[in-house]
């Protein structure tokens, strides 16, 4: 029948044929698109015993309409990403229950009992203990699973090949890896950081440390990653007197450095800080970028016994693990600035009564962290960076 966007109205009927949904007359649905790119829509029974999500790429932007063509592909990387996730840390992402290609369409669990950190943090929540170490555990798991460690040579290289996003991939280096540090049309920023905005422009060493992590982006296939692991894509909530930590979205999933998952949330991480900093309520905001990396390292360390290819040998782990920690702080430092001063900015800072003084600050340990990303050799060093800005 070939490619058909969905409405609300057609949700019934599409979940019904895909053998979703048994009764038609007992549906309710409703359309809760929140993000940039593409349409989620939510059915329920009446009585709530029985609900699905449903995801649907479209070939263009959401927001921007037919003006802005994006190829609907995007959710062909999701489903394989969830499905590589599912895996190694089925419970860290949502079950998904059926992936349409020809509708680009994703039915999956309902997760509207959870909420979104970003939300919660914004709100003056604290991580609590479990949050930062599941996303470590999930990164380590996900990548060592998809690495020359965890799988065997021929596998890689098909899953390196079906993995291949060059749409995406080209947003994040120009967006994230690019734009901020040149004069473009897609870069704004609060007028009162106008002097930084030039002074990153201008700073020829910077430039050069960012051609180098954008450049590790295009060529280093190390694991599957996420993509766009920020505090957005990730679900917290308790069920049945459990912590429950989602992560979703993998649109952006390709096989590359996995620093760059890392460096999002830890980014992300970092940016929540500042906001709470600056409104005087700190929590437990200093220690995520720990958390998330211990747990990362610990698992990545109980996998490696385990590799596929023995001639990589434990020294050459430790050398592997500190290159991860070093680009990780360097794509972290990208993705901070690329959010104050690039194309899409965090509602973290941009919703500050004054969102001047933490966006400065933040701005300054992003470039600390790219340009000293090599001395930085722990948590502590980057605390320290954090606490002198
Ligand atoms: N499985 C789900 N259960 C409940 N709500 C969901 C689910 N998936 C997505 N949502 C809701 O829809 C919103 C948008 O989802 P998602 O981030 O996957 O879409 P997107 O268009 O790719 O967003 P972005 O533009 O940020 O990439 C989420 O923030 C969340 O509120
Ligand atoms: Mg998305």
């Amino acid at each position: 029948m070939g490619y058909r966007i969905l409405e609300t109205d057609d949700i019934p009927g599409y979940l019904h044929e895909r053998g979703h949904w048994p009764d038609v007359t007992d549906i309710h649905v409703r359309e809760v698109s929140d993000g940039n790119m593409n349409r989620v829509f939510l059915a329920s029974s009446t009585d709530g015993t029985r609900s699905v999500a449903v995801k649907q790429a479209l070939p263009w932007v959401r927001v921007a309409g037919p003006s802005w063509p994006m190829s609907p592909d995007r959710a062909d990387a999701e489903a394989r990403a969830y499905d590589q996730i599912a895996r190694v840390a089925p419970d860290k992402i949502p079950s998904v229950h059926g992936y349409d290609p020809e509708n680009y369409a994703l039915v999956m669990e309902d997760m509207s009992d959870l909420e979104v950190l970003r939300t919660l943090l914004n709100e003056g929540a604290a991580y609590g203990p479990d949050t930062s170490a599941r996303i470590g555990e999930l990164v380590a798991r996900l990548s060592f699973a998809t690495s020359d460690f965890g799988m065997d040579s021929a596998s890689r290289k098909a899953l390196i090949a079906a993995s291949v996003s060059p749409e995406l991939c080209k947003i994040t280096e120009d967006v994230v890896l690019s734009e901020p540090y040149i004069e473009h049309e897609h870069n704004h920023w609060h007028q009162d950081l106008t002097d930084l905005a030039s002074e990153f422009r201008a700073d020829t060493r910077l430039r050069t440390e960012v051609a180098d992590l954008r450049h590790l982006f295009m060529t280093s296939a190390q694991a599957l990653l996420h993509g766009d692991l920020h505090t957005g894509s990730i679900m917290v909530g308790e069920r049945e007197g459990t912590p429950v930590v989602r992560v979703f979205d993998p649109e952006f999933s390709f096989v590359g450095p996995i620093g760059f998952d890392l460096g999002l949330y830890w980014a992300n991480a970092l940016v929540s800080e500042e906001r709470a900093r600056a409104l005087g309520r700190l929590t437990d905001h200093a220690d995520q970028l720990r958390l998330s990396w211990e747990a990362f390292e610990r698992e990545f360390r109980a996998l490696w016994p385990t590799r596929v290819d023995t001639f990589f040998d434990d020294a050459y782990l430790d050398r592997f693990l500190r290159r991860v920690w070093t680009e990780s702080l360097g794509y972290a430092g990208t993705e901070i600035i690329r959010r104050i001063i690039g194309f899409a900015h965090l509602t973290d800072l941009t919703t500050l009564p004054d969102p001047v003084p933490a966006s400065r600050r933040a701005l300054l340990l992003g470039r600390e962290l790219i340009v000293r990303r090599a001395e930085l050799t722990g948590p502590q060093e980057v605390r320290v960076a954090v606490e002198q800005g």
